[in-house]
């Protein structure tokens, strides 16, 4: 279609059937073959506003898709297609890592590919929009959502969005096969409830916004995302989706997003809650004038935009250009001419879980395994000569997919028992103990049943295992409905009863080996002094257990880097390594008392952003600028040899910081710039250079410019966000 025929198209609909585009519903309003079931409890529709309403969410499947959107189109007055939008965040049917430890590959080339493989599963199953990426922010472990994001810093965020992007909208004509749109969420500063209380207040100060939030959400729209969704959060007491200064400055004017902009799901009717709106008319009013297109679920546009244009309290001209970018993302998506997409039985048999996506996903998941700790008892054996007991809940467990993941396949899941006999043809298990804490809910608050002669049966049989085995490989953590949407805790801790199995197996034998599962950064120091090896291994996907078994019997080497710092203990919350610096800084050599920090634990936490260690060792020469001083339109390369200095061919994430050493306004301690990989052999040596530019040393200065201070900086190019491997230069 032309754009002169959605104009044309316009002209013909009623004001209702425009309001009807700006209307999403969840997709079971509309029952199979697309009848009309009328009104359910959470928004009151009838059979005609259902019948005009513009997209539909949470379902997949190509049959079934396409036989709701043929009858949908055969009742409504224009035959205008559905958009058809789902939640497709590390996966469809192939399960690929959580977001957050897609970060710790420090790798847009695999998040960029697993998104690809995602979307052309998501399209051959009818979807055509999916709500990722997901690149809020995030420094408090405590927030279950923190799975959904890539991490805590700023740039590697804003990296692996662009990658998502490019992987879903391929080269952004997505009118082509296999792509479908993106959306990015949630827009904006979720990641950062107070308290990291799900759906809490966010303060933040318009100079922290601006620098760190933002630039991913921004570096989305830069790679050409065609769709925003607003957060639930209130950003400095206005809630997003009534925020104008955010939508329709920030987000339509200076980063000049013109495509369409979705609640998240019934965040209009919210603003009720939030106490900004009297009533629902009211939050629809607030909501449009922000400039949100689509309605997630609430009744807010349903059932009070018309009258509001009606009675002159909303100019019409507001709806058209909603309508108008709603309509255009139709036709972009071609749905006009092919209403399916993709959507095909064929193509989702030839796709799903197909031989390529699956070992995609096993290669991402081994490269998203952080080891923290190895006192030389990895990598196992796989002769016989070594006996290894495998304990735990984690190890025959199929649900090693985040929360996001539906339709749930768990049939389509390689366990860590099954993978680790693909190695190891004679290994012992024993479950240990139950996956849930004893008493404790999990996020949709159900508790786990706990049969107390039961439990003393596993755990007897796991010391009995651990009396025999020459090694223990104990796979713990929590379990996937502890962390995502609701998911917030104020512990993080693992699961006590799990803590117990821990303790007690490591006075019989301590050569312990733990593989940590978790949707979030945990409190692993105690883990750490009971175990001799600890890999985290987030929540790894349908080919969990072959990625696991691959890096712990050394098929794989393990590369994976901390995309959020591990704090010590929860007290710390929020910690990250870009923070600002203070009048009293708690570092080496500063005295006792009346610094920055607290009296009972460190304020370092107990591993960096960046850290994870491998089979081997890499060293680093001193860091080499290629000039001591550089004007504005100028470039410096910074570059180190790095040398494999043990004995396995491995990967090393070779990571650029900065720091401003004075500005007109605090800067933070350092701040990633770059990273890159560096794969090499025993004894080989390479280098690795980084372009250092102006643009790069920006930030908001005194009067709120985003410039850069002629000054000193150092540079530090080394392991993780600690080193010390520094030089500097003059911008003059
Ligand atoms: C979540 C969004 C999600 C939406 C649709 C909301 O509850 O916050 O991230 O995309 O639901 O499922």
């Amino acid at each position: 279609m032309k754009i002169a025929d959605i104009q044309k198209l316009m002209n013909e609909m009623s004001l209702e059937e425009k309001v009807g585009q700006m209307v999403q519903i969840p997709a079971n309003m509309l029952t199979d073959g697309g009848l009309i079931t009328g009104p359910t409890d959470s928004i009151e529709m009838n059979e005609e506003t259902v019948s005009l309403v513009g997209s539909i969410l949470g379902k997949t499947g190509a049959a079934d898709l396409r036989k709701i959107q043929n009858d949908f189109m055969e009742k409504h007055p224009h035959h205008i297609p559905l958009l058809l939008m789902h939640d497709v965040i590390n996966g469809l049917e192939t399960i690929f890592p959580i977001p957050l430890a897609q970060g710790c590959t420090f790798s847009p080339e695999l998040v960029e590919a697993a998104s690809r493989a995602s979307a052309k599963e998501a399209a051959a199953a009818g979807v055509h929009v999916t709500f990722s990426p997901m690149l809020d922010l995030v420094r408090d472990a405590r927030w279950g959502r923190v799975m959904e994001s890539t991490g805590e810093d700023p740039w590697l965020n804003g990296e692996l969005g662009r990658a998502m992007v490019r992987g879903y909208q391929g080269d952004n004509d997505l009118l082509k096969e296999g792509n479908i749109a993106g959306c990015v969420k949630h827009f904006a500063g979720y990641g950062a409830p107070e308290g990291g209380r799900d759906y809490d207040n966010v303060e933040l100060s318009e100079r922290t916004f601006r620098e760190d939030y933002l630039p991913a959400y921004q570096a989305a729209v830069e790679e050409g995302c065609v769709m925003v969704m607003t957060s639930f959060n209130s950003l400095n007491r206005i809630p997003s989706s009534g925020n104008q200064w955010l939508m329709r400055k920030i987000l339509r004017e200076e980063m000049g997003f013109d495509g369409v902009l979705i609640s998240d799901y019934s965040a209009v009717d919210e603003m009720i809650n939030h106490g900004i709106a009297e009533d629902s008319r009211a939050a629809a009013k607030l909501a449009i004038l922000a400039g949100v297109d689509i309605d997630m679920v609430s009744n807010a546009y349903v059932k009070y935009l018309a009258e509001l244009v009606r009675q002159g309290e909303v100019e019409e001209r507001l709806i058209d250009e909603a309508v108008f970018r709603i309509l255009k993302l139709k036709n972009d998506l071609g749905l006009f001419e092919n209403p399916y997409k993709d959507g095909s039985v064929e193509k989702e048999a030839a796709l799903f879980c197909c031989e390529e996506h699956r070992s995609l996903a096993r290669k991402f998941a081994a490269a998203s395994f952080v080891l923290i700790k190895n006192d030389e008892i990895l990598p196992l054996q796989k002769e016989a000569t070594e006996t290894i007991a495998f304990i735990g809940p984690f190890v025959d467990n199929k649900e090693l997919y985040g929360s996001w993941s539906f339709p749930q396949k768990p049939d389509n899941t390689v366990t860590i028992m099954a993978g680790a006999k693909q190695k190891k043809a004679e290994m012992l298990y024993a479950p240990g103990c139950y996956i849930q804490d004893r008493g404790k809910c999990n996020r949709y608050g159900q508790k786990q049943e706990y049969d107390d002669a039961e439990e003393a049966r596993i755990l007897a049989e796991a010391i009995d295992l651990a009396k025999k085995a020459d090694k223990l490989v104990l796979c713990l953590g929590e379990p996937r409905d502890y962390t995502g949407e609701g998911g917030s805790k104020a512990s993080i801790k693992l699961p006590e009863n799990q803590f117990q199995l821990l303790k007690t197996l490591q006075q019989i034998n301590p050569n312990i080996v733990t593989v940590l599962f978790s949707g979030r950064p945990l409190e692993v120091q105690e883990i750490t002094e009971l175990s001799k090896a600890v890999l985290m291994v987030w929540m790894p996907g349908t080919e969990g257990g072959n990625a696991v078994a691959d890096i712990l019997f050394g098929d794989a080497v393990p590369e994976g880097r901390l995309s959020m710092s591990l704090p010590r203990s929860v007290g710390q919350l929020p910690i990250y390594y870009n923070k600002f610096r203070t009048g009293r800084p708690n570092g080496p050599g500063n005295a006792v008392g009346f610094i920055n920090g607290y009296i009972d634990e460190y304020t370092t936490p107990l591993y960096p952003f960046g850290y994870g260690l491998t089979y081997t060792d890499f060293t680093y020469s001193e860091v080499t600028l290629s000039k001591k001083e550089m004007t504005k339109d100028d470039r410096i390369l910074a570059s180190v040899q790095v040398t494999n200095a043990g004995g396995c061919t491995a990967t090393e994430t070779v990571q650029l910081y900065m720091q401003d050493v004075k500005g007109s306004v605090i800067r933070p301690i350092r701040s990633l710039k770059g990273a890159k990989k560096i794969t090499l052999a025993p004894e080989e040596t390479g280098e690795v250079t980084f372009e250092i530019t102006e643009e790069m040393l920006r930030f908001y200065d005194i009067n709120m410019n985003f410039v850069s201070e002629p000054g000193l900086f150092n540079v530090f190019i080394g392991h993780d966000s600690d080193t010390q491997n520094m030089a500097e230069f003059l911008l003059v």
